[in-house]
């Protein structure tokens, strides 16, 4: 115990931190141990992990000196924001660059950056196939987080750059699940035509997470995707219908009708699925499957997904 190196996780109570944690934790006799960072550490979910062992500290990624409390004397420190806590990529780029100078300053030595594309490299703000958001945005969520890159770079991080993707709970969470349409049926709506979009199991991400810093430095410096599967819209409703046993099919509206959904966040959304299908190729190609796999040997197909989870998703 006592030679074992530190994780410091930030966003430990929830999904992508949550799933560091557990993984650190499952490894009984790995080579770490684990600092779940929480603004509450009274809060229900602080306390379960304290009694799952970890210690549990408290942080908050808008308090830089909390930060570098938080990663004191830590080997590794898993990164992420929370852009739908506050629908800013400015508190975003901010909250990034607190966390990198914090892991600089406290001589981490591995920092896991949870990172996306900067959208604007593959659709400048000047090309108007999407609409330009926030003023300066064509995805605010994923561009702020990659301009966000370079700056744990500046800062001297020993960093990886982790591409996430889009969550299979987003259909229990996010309201991305079936709804009946005007005729009782039910379906998923995605505006990604017949598009393949990288997905994955929000626990997994913790877990490829996990295989990156027991690799050591290899993953330094580098960035590296990951995901479960890559899905059309249509394979996901046949999935979902096997799965639930009822007929869910798939609903493939233009970016721009979808946009126009107007629940909070429905633009961003919009370009972010456009932007998923205009380049599959580079989204998903920045997403192997098989390195994820080796990252994560337990790594979720939609169908395992599913099997475990199926009872979770609301019909509406
Ligand atoms: N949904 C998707 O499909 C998807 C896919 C890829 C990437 N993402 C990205 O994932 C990010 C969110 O990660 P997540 O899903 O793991 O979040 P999450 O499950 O919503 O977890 C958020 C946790 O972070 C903590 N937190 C919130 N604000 C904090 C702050 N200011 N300082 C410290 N901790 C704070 C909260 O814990 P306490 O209350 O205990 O402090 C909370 O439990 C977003 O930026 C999103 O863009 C989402």
């Amino acid at each position: 115990m006592a030679d074992k190196k530190i994780i410091s996780v930030i966003g430990a109570t929830g999904a992508q931190g949550g799933g560091l944690v557990r993984a650190i934790l499952a490894d009984e006799n790995g080579p770490f141990t684990v600092r779940a960072v929480t603004r509450d550490v009274k809060s229900d979910k602080a306390r379960a992990l304290a009694a799952l062992g970890a210690e549990v500290v408290a942080g908050d990624i808008d308090d830089i000196e909390s930060l570098e409390r938080a990663f004191a004397g830590a080997h590794g420190a898993y990164c992420v924001t929370f852009f739908w806590a506050h629908f800013s990529p400015e508190k975003e780029l901010a909250e990034a660059r607190a966390m990198a100078q914090a892991a600089r300053r406290a001589r981490v030595q591995h920092v896991i950056w949870s990172t996306l594309e900067d959208t604007r490299k593959f659709v400048p703000v000047s090309d108007n196939r999407m609409p330009t958001l926030m003023g300066k945005y064509k995805v605010p969520h994923f561009d702020a987080k990659g301009e966000a890159d370079a700056l744990f770079t500046e800062a001297g991080a020993p960093t990886t750059f982790l591409l996430t993707s889009f969550y299979w709970e987003n259909l229990i969470y996010f309201g991305m699940g079936p709804k009946k349409d005007a005729n009782g049926k039910l379906a998923i709506t995605l505006p990604i035509g017949d598009k393949k979009l990288p997905g994955m199991a929000s626990d997994d991400i913790g877990k490829c997470a996990y295989g990156i810093f027991t690799r050591g430095g290899e993953y330094i410096g580098r960035t590296v995707g990951i995901a479960g599967e890559h899905l059309t819209g249509a394979r996901m409703a046949s999935a979902l219908s096997t799965s639930l046993g009822k007929e869910i099919s798939y609903n493939a509206v233009p970016p721009e009708v979808y946009r126009s959904f107007g629940f909070p966040g429905a633009e961003d959304l919009g370009n972010m699925f456009q932007f998923s299908r205009d380049f599959e190729q580079a989204f998903c190609g920045a997403r192997k499957l098989d390195v994820s796999r080796a990252l994560n040997p337990s790594l979720q197909t939609f169908d395992v997904w599913l099997s475990q989870n199926k009872d979770r998703i609301p019909l509406e």
